[in-house]
């Protein structure tokens, strides 16, 4: 695990941005695997003002989402969907066939987790995935448990998580108790995985990811073990490094 310390939440997202459009100037093709919350929008910033500049074409890139929440449609402004397409899809050229998410419309979670996983698979898998980190040490929605999951899967959200989301909406009440999740063997399959995370909050579950025991009540903490994980933290987040 590479961790590079930034100096603040600019320089973490020029970082990172700097990270990603390597992998698409040096694979055109890539998957990108994507993350929604705070910390990723400045690095969705970059990445359109790169586009917009001529120094990025996302023409041949597909992408595919971490998660969604369970019940919630695109055009629903608090959905996944909504956020990608606010902040990266309708930014730069990418192609609207090539993007994906879990289907938060589809209500049989077994055929969506399913449909979900085997798109993943059927794309080759993800060359670089980008993850945030939930304050409990979530990845995805890979909420903290008995045993790590392996595929996509339907999950409980814990009321920490629905909390610290609750920013997005009118009151804890409307954040759905449920949502699909890569699981943790669908993203440690991605090539290389890019971890970001910004701010004093996120410091005790970033030393726990990074330096802790790997275990399911982590989950992050089984990126220790990939062969290709790049963490990049602003100050405030590395602070008990
Ligand atoms: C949500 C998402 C995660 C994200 C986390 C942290 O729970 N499902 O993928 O990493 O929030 O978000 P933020 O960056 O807003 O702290």
């Amino acid at each position: 695990m590479k961790i590079i310390i930034a100096e603040n939440y600019k320089e973490l997202s020029r970082r990172a941005a700097n990270m990603i459009s390597a992998q698409i100037i040096l694979k055109s093709d890539s998957v990108l695997g994507l993350a929604t919350g705070s910390t990723p929008v400045g690095i969705y910033d970059q990445l359109a003002e790169r586009y917009q500049t001529g120094d990025l074409d996302f023409s041949q890139i597909f992408t595919v989402n971490l998660d969604e929440y369970y019940g919630l449609s695109a055009e629903d402004r608090q959905s996944y969907h909504y956020y990608m397409t606010k902040y990266l899809f309708s930014r730069v050229n990418l192609s609207k066939a090539h993007c994906f998410l879990p289907d938060g419309t589809n209500l049989d979670s077994r055929t969506e987790c399913k449909r979900y996983q085997n798109l993943i698979e059927d794309l080759g898998g993800i060359d670089l995935q980008l993850l945030g980190l939930g304050h409990n040490g979530h990845i995805g929605f890979n909420e903290p448990a008995d045993f790590f999951e392996k595929e996509v899967h339907l999950v409980n959200l814990t009321e920490q998580t629905i909390q610290a989301n609750q920013r997005f909406f009118e009151s804890a009440k409307e954040v759905p108790r449920q949502a699909y999740t890569m699981g943790i063997g669908t993203i440690f399959q991605a090539r290389k995985i890019l971890l970001a995370v910004s701010g004093k909050e996120k410091a005790e579950a970033l030393y726990q990811v990074a330096k802790g025991r790997i275990c399911p009540q982590v989950p992050g903490s089984i990126l220790q073990i990939h062969p290709d994980v790049t963490v990049i933290a602003d100050k405030g987040a590395a602070e008990l490094f």
